[in-house]
């Protein structure tokens, strides 16, 4: 149940609901854009009136509140008094912004709205304390859930350190990914597809393992009406074989990949692909890239969201290995059948029921002739999900990233780190 900052119920109207929508649907402006920062969205409002409204655009820009107090000051209004709807809570430490907490007192706001708590345990309800010592009302949990599912990444990041994972796949309804002939464009309709482009813009990253580089020679980008962009992509490809021709290595996005490959490969086939994207060296684990070593390092570059696109290897090995979070599968209404057809999750599988992930909070619906089915994965024993182990510290060249803002909670050293970053090697 929402509640004020002293803990007693709070009781929001429909004014409130209607400007922490607002303040919502600000938030989401800056999607796929503001890593390693959350996206908060923020509205100031006195009487009925929108005084003023910001969102959170990129880290080390100004957070939310204060793009929300720019933004009323040169409509020319004061904000004496007002009400200010935020999606997250305002941060209470100086990072590379000063504190936003700060920043309501000093604009003389009376009322603070906030959707969801700052997930680190570090800095939770501080923010809110901070507020309530200087006189102001505060009030939290107003549609907690949409921001929360809003921030995923972040706010499993900001405990972990690692990235959320997400596992997407495209099947027919008898589980498979391809047909026996290696044919799998396209299993689902142009709206599932369009739908992947949204999860892609929502995920810092993009994995897929060597054989599907080879299959299909994706480009892994996201392409809206007439404009194409691309998050990071990462390629396991313990052999270095990933074909210099292939797109996620020769398009105008190649900056943007990182090839991972295991320590022994032949150093010619290494040099050629350095010339055109980041290569990183990995441990192995049964032969293969140590996913727990590669989330690690993933989070320390930092990403913090992971949209697995496969192949069947590849999901098979986060979800053997617990290290998976939620997944987005699709169902295209055809069957392609066959013993050898790819499988959407291949590996050894599971031995027993006892073992085998169990699938909770499942969301279902049509998105034209296909479902789409997402839901949030429990391990029922083994691994828990997403904990690295204490990863081995290396220096890896990484692809030019924006620096990392001090939000509530950057990684402790990810700044140090983004100092220490080099170009492509
Ligand atoms: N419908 C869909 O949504 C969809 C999506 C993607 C792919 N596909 C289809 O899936 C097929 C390819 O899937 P696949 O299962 O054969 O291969 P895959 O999952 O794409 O790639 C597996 C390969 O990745 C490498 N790898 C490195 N580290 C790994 C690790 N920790 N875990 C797992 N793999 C690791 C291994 O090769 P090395 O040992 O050589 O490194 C492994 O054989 C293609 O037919 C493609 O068209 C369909």
């Amino acid at each position: 149940m929402p509640r004020s900052a002293d803990g007693a119920p709070a009781r929001f109207s429909t004014a409130d609901t209607h400007h922490m929508r607002r303040a919502l649907a600000l938030a989401r402006r800056a999607l796929g854009q503001t890593r390693p920062n959350p996206m908060v969205g923020a509205v100031l409002v006195r009487d009925g009136e929108v005084l003023g409204e910001g969102w959170h655009h990129k880290a080390g820009q100004p957070h939310a509140e204060i793009e929300a107090l720019r933004d009323a000051a040169r409509k020319g209004h004061t904000t004496r008094g007002a009400t200010a709807y935020v999606t997250l809570e305002p941060c209470c430490t100086h990072g590379r912004t000063p504190p936003c907490t700060d920043a309501l007192i000093a604009a003389g706001i009376s009322r603070v709205v906030v959707a969801a708590t700052d997930p680190n345990p570090a800095h939770a309800g501080h923010g809110f304390d901070i507020l309530r010592n200087a006189g102001i009302q505060v009030e939290a949990g107003l549609l907690a859930s949409q921001a929360t599912q809003l921030n995923f990444g972040f706010n499993h990041w900001i405990l972990h350190r690692t990235p959320s994972v997400t596992l997407k796949a495209a099947f027919t309804l008898d589980g498979k990914i391809a047909t026996r002939t290696g044919e799998s464009r396209w299993i689902t309709g142009p709206a599932a597809r369009t739908r992947v482009m949204q999860l892609r813009a929502a995920h810092d990253a993009i994995l897929v393992g060597i054989q599907t580089v080879l299959a299909d020679n994706p480009s892994l980008t996201i392409r809206q009406g007439r404009r194409e962009r691309s998050p990071v992509r990462v390629l396991l490809d313990t052999h270095a074989r990933t074909p210099l021709d292939s797109r996620v290595v020769s398009d105008a996005f190649a900056q943007q990949t990182i090839v991972v490959t295991g320590p022994e490969v032949p150093s010619d086939r290494v040099a050629a692909l350095r010339e055109r994207v980041t290569v990183w060296t990995a441990p192995l684990a049964g032969g293969r890239i140590d996913l727990r070593w590669l989330l690690a390092e993933l989070g320390r570059f930092p990403i913090t969201s992971l949209l697995v696109e496969g192949g069947g290897e590849v999901h098979a090995s986060f979800l053997r290995d617990g290290l998976a979070h939620r997944t987005a599968f699709f169902y295209a209404p055809k069957v392609f059948g066959g013993a050898d057809a790819p499988r959407g999750i291949a590996g050894d599988g599971f031995q027993s029921l006892a073992t085998a992930p169990v699938l909770a909070n499942l969301r279902h619906r049509r998105i034209g002739p296909d479902l789409l089915v997402e839901a949030d994965l429990k391990f029922t024993s083994g691994t828990p999900t997403g904990e690295p182990g204490t990863p081995e510290v290396r220096s890896h060249p990484v692809p030019a990233t924006a620096a990392a803002d001090a939000p509530t909670g950057a990684a402790p050293g990810a700044n140090s780190r983004a100092g220490k970053r080099r170009g492509p090697g």
